[in-house]
C-alpha cells in the first residue's frame, strides 16, 4: 500500500533502520526494485525527479506505481517528489498521487544558485503548509551538498554546478537546523555533510572520514522527531564501474560513498538514502554487456532482463544492508 514518508520513517526510526530512496523514470526500474523489496520484505520509498516526470509523464509515474503497489500488496512504498524547485512542482505532484514531497529551498528555482536562509524558510514552511493540510509529508534540505574533499556540488561530469564550496556550506549548522525546523514544520530534512550527486564524488578511495558524522550526530540530537536524509549516497562500486569499462564505456576512476559510512550514519540517525547513480550503472552496465556480448540482438526484453537482474542484486544488498530487510 502507499503510504506517507512520515509514517514511514517514523516507523524506521523507532525500529532503528535507514530506508534506501531510489530514484524511477520507468517500468523496468520499478519492476526491479518492487520485486527486491518484496523478496526482502522491505518497505521502500520511490522517488521521481522533475526529471523522470517530463520522462515517464505524471499519468504515467501515478498509475505505474498503482499498479506497482497492486502487484505487491505486502509491501509499503511512499511515492516522492526528488527536488522540488517551486512550489507548483510540489503541488502538481501530490495532485498526481505524489504522498511525500520535497521542496529543495537550498538552491533558487534554477537548481544552482545557493539561495538565501530566509528564501528556503519561506518557501519550505509555505509548501509544507499545503502539503500537511492534504495529508503529504515534506522533506526540505538546508546546507548545500557538495564534496567535502572536492569541494565540488557534483554533477554526471564532475564539473560544480556552483563552482567552489566553502567548509561552512558544505556542512549543515545544527542550530539553524533547529531553527528551521521550527519555522517550516516540515518531517524530513536533507542535510549536507560530504556527500554530492553523481559519480563523481571523490578523486580518492574514502579512507573512513568523508561523511561528517559529527554533524549528523549534532543534527540528531537536537532535532530527535526530524527524519535526517542523506542524499548523493550512492557507493559507485568498483564492480560495475568494471562491467561499464569491460564493455566499451569509459568512466573515469572515481569513489563513491562506501556502503560502511552510510551503515554508520544510519546509526548516528539517517533514516532515509538517496540513491539513483548506483542503479544506472547496474543497468548501463548490463546493456553494454549484452550489446557487445550478443550484437546480433535486437529485442529490447534481452537487454532489460539481464539489466533488471543486476539492479535487483544491488537494490536486495542496500536493504539487507541498511536494515530495511523484514520490515515491510
Ligand atoms: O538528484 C538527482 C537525481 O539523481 C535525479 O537525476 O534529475 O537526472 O532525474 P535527474
Ligand atoms: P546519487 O547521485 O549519489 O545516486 O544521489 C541521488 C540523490 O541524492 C537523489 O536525490
Ligand atoms: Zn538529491
Amino acid at each position: 500500500a502507499l503510504i506517507t514518508l512520515r509514517q514511514l520513517l517514523d516507523h524506521a526510526a523507532e525500529n532503528d533502520y535507514g530506508v534506501p530512496a531510489f530514484n524511477i523514470n520507468n517500468m523496468e526500474q520499478g519492476l526491479a526494485i518492487m520485486k527486491a523489496a518484496a523478496a526482502c520484505d522491505a518497505p521502500v520509498i520511490l522517488q521521481a525527479s522533475r526529471g523522470a516526470r517530463s520522462y515517464a509523464g505524471d499519468i504515467m509515474l501515478r498509475h505505474m506505481v498503482t499498479a506497482l503497489s497492486e502487484m505487491y500488496p505486502d509491501n509499503h512504498v511512499v511515492l516522492h517528489q526528488d527536488h522540488g524547485n517551486n512550489d507548483a512542482t510540489c503541488l502538481s505532484a501530490i495532485r498526481h498521487g505524489f504522498t511525500s514531497v520535497m521542496m529543495d529551498g537550498s538552491l533558487e528555482e534554477d537548481m544552482k544558485t545557493p539561495a538565501s536562509y530566509d528564501y528556503n524558510v519561506e518557501i519550505t514552511k509555505r509548501v509544507t503548509k499545503a502539503a500537511h493540510a492534504v495529508g503529504a509529508s515534506v522533506e526540505g534540505e538546508l546546507g548545500v551538498l557538495g564534496s567535502l574533499e572536492t569541494g565540488e556540488a557534483g554533477e554526471e561530469d564532475g564539473s560544480g554546478a556552483v563552482g567552489k564550496l566553502t567548509e561552512d556550506q558544505l556542512l549543515t549548522d545544527p542550530d539553524q537546523a533547529v531553527d528551521f525546523v521550527m519555522q517550516t514544520k516540515c518531517d524530513a530534512l536533507a542535510i549536507a555533510c560530504g556527500t554530492s550527486h553523481g559519480a563523481y564524488k571523490f578523486t580518492r578511495k574514502p579512507d573512513g572520514d568523508i561523511l561528517s558524522m559529527k554533524t549528523i550526530q549534532g543534527i540528531h540530537e537536537k532535532l530527535p522527531n526530524t527524519h535526517l536524509v542523506m542524499h548523493g549516497s550512492s557507493s559507485v562500486p568498483q564492480e560495475l564501474q568494471d562491467l561499464i569499462n569491460q564493455y566499451g564505456g569509459h568512466m573515469p576512476q572515481t569513489y563513491g560513498v562506501p556502503v560502511e559510512e552510510i551503515e554508520k550514519g544510519i546509526k548516528m540517525g539517517v533514516r532515509k538514502v538517496n540513491i539513483d547513480t548506483d542503479c544506472r550503472m547496474a543497468m548501463t552496465g548490463m546493456f553494454r554487456k549484452i550489446a557487445m556480448e550478443k550484437p546480433q540482438e535486437f529485442d529490447p526484453r534481452k537487454f532489460n532482463i539481464p539489466a533488471m537482474d543486476e539492479l535487483e542484486k544491488l537494490v536486495r544488498d542496500r536493504f539487507e544492508r541498511f536494515g530495511t530487510a523484514g520490515q515491510a
